[in-house]
């Protein structure tokens, strides 16, 4: 009898489930999007109870495609956008408001606030600066404006959970002994993590005025965890792996060892390089987050350059301006024109991440004539993931002391040959794609296969990791320095949009 790892890939589009057999290639795949609910601008928010209906429905699509039941299911692994915060009542289960995603905006006073005039005021402890995306600012914003919240928080009524969490904790029975917890990897994107001691930080806790009560426990990524319940298709399956979207990108491209990374090119962009078990402050815009814990295992960090926007742009592209229909598009559109026309496209949608973390920073567009077109535009919202990469590889580069010397990628602008050779010719080393694109997901799914042994070691899960394409520098020294230059001369132009 076959077995197989199932992975819960709760992402910001959308929910999969994704079944995986001994080899690591994909079986059945369920998939269902949900709603971005945007009521005003820069807020963005999703509705747990239709993640949660979502994920339900994706576990059966996933199922009935492989003709596989239960018994068939060896483990489950979650893994998640990670900085999207929930809130929802312990006994009835229900959110006490949506999700107020990664992307969000709308706590840029509590950040002011908390800083007091120093967004670095916890980095040494936390690895991040204060800003909006991180989940412990949105924790803040629900307790002091959904009515009742802050009562019912400090009476013990409330739980927190990033997507991971609150996946967790209702398919192992929600009210009914659901458990609550996370993983180090999850808990180190909130603000509110010590990354030496990996425990909630208790003096950042009462700064933050969060009562601990609402907060999962800690945990590795790869352990049981629970059991669904017995209400659920996968009764009594153990969930046994839990990872960050970008950590499980970065374990399912093997990137196990110091020095090795990977970057996904997803809604946002994010560069991650495992620093081994040494905890790297960043001097470049860099976060220092956790990359995984294998149960009693020393805890592997790692630096990270996350970029907001880059196939969000494609997407505003489609939906906003209308001037493509599908996303794949973008590329044929960008190549029926030879360069960009001079054209610079800086998204800085919900201000500027790394390197530059500008939450005053608004979308730019420089260098228009009248003999711009909309393929320019489009060819100049391609660049613009490739120039933001390049800057956070420059930073990555100073931080480690050392080059990388080619790129690993994932993610689903990586079909998109234009970008890729691009992506080369900007970082003038070699960017390099696996024969499975799905390292998120197969990340997760490693790190419940190990918990459970389905897979005996990390050399095992190395083997696995195979070349499928490699696209290789071109571009000459200079004319890469010149466009870089006129790059940055563009991001400059973005800044001081917010007062
Ligand atoms: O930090 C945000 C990241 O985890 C979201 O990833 O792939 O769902 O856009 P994704």
């Amino acid at each position: 009898m076959s077995e197989y790892i199932l992975s819960i890939d709760q992402g910001t589009t959308s929910t999969r489930a994704i079944l995986f057999d001994h080899s690591g290639s994909i079986v059945a795949t369920g998939q269902l999007e949900h709603r971005q609910i945007l009521p005003r601008a820069g807020w963005v928010e999703h509705d747990p109870m239709e993640i949660w209906d979502n994920t339900r429905e994706v576990i059966g699509q996933a199922l009935s495609k492989a003709n596989v039941t239960r018994h068939d299911v060896k483990a489950i692994g979650i893994t998640n956008q990670r900085e999207t915060a929930v809130v929802w009542n312990r006994s009835t289960g229900a959110p006490i408001y949506n999700a107020i995603v990664w992307q969000d905006t709308r706590t840029q006073s509590i950040v002011d606030r908390l800083a007091a005039g120093d967004v670095d005021r916890y980095k040494s402890r936390v690895g991040l600066p204060l800003a909006t995306y991180f989940a412990g600012t949105k924790i803040v914003w629900i307790l002091e404006n959904v009515d009742g919240a802050r009562e019912a928080a400090e009476a013990g009524d409330l739980m927190f959970g990033t997507t991971d969490s609150w996946v967790l904790w209702n398919l192992t029975g929600g009210p009914d002994g659901g458990v609550h917890v996370t993983d180090v990897t999850n808990a180190s994107r909130t603000l509110l993590m010590d990354l030496v001691t990996l425990d909630w930080d208790d003096e950042i806790l009462s700064d933050f005025a969060i009562p601990r009560s609402m907060l999962p426990d800690i945990r590795s990524s790869s352990e049981i965890y629970g059991y669904a319940s017995t209400h659920s298709l996968l009764r009594e399956v153990p969930v046994a792996g839990i990872l960050g979207d970008q950590q499980a990108a970065t374990f399912g491209q093997a990137a196990f060892d110091k020095g090795q990374s990977k970057n996904t090119y997803g809604t946002g962009n994010f560069l991650i390089v495992n620093t081994g078990e040494q905890i790297i402050p960043s001097k470049n815009g860099l976060l220092t987050t956790v990359a995984y814990k294998l149960g009693d295992a020393q805890p592997r960090y790692a630096l990270e350059g996350s970029i907001a926007v880059t196939g969000s742009l494609v997407q505003w592209l489609r939906d906003n301006l209308g001037i493509i229909h599908s996303a794949d598009e973008v590329e044929s559109l960008a190549r029926s024109v030879p360069d960009n026309g001079g054209i610079y496209f800086v998204p800085a949608f919900s201000g500027l991440f790394a390197p530059y973390w500008r939450p005053d920073a608004r979308g730019a567009i420089v260098g228009m004539t009248r003999f711009a077109t909309k393929a320019h535009l489009a060819r100049a919202a391609i660049e613009a993931t490739a120039f933001q990469t390049q800057e956070v590889l420059e930073a990555v580069n100073h931080d480690m002391g050392e080059n990388i010397v080619e790129l690993k990628v994932d993610g689903g602008m990586i079909a998109n040959e234009l970008l890729m050779q691009f992506q080369a010719d900007l970082i003038g080393v070699p960017v390099v794609r696996p024969r499975v694109a799905e390292t998120t997901a197969l990340g997760a799914a490693y790190a419940a296969g190990l918990a459970v042994k389905f897979w005996s070691d990390l050399d095992e899960l190395r083997d696995k990791w195979q070349e499928k394409k490699r696209w290789v520098p071109s571009m000459e020294a200079d004319e890469r320095a010149r466009r870089l230059r006129l790059w940055k001369k563009a991001v400059t132009r973005s800044f001081d949009w917010v007062d």
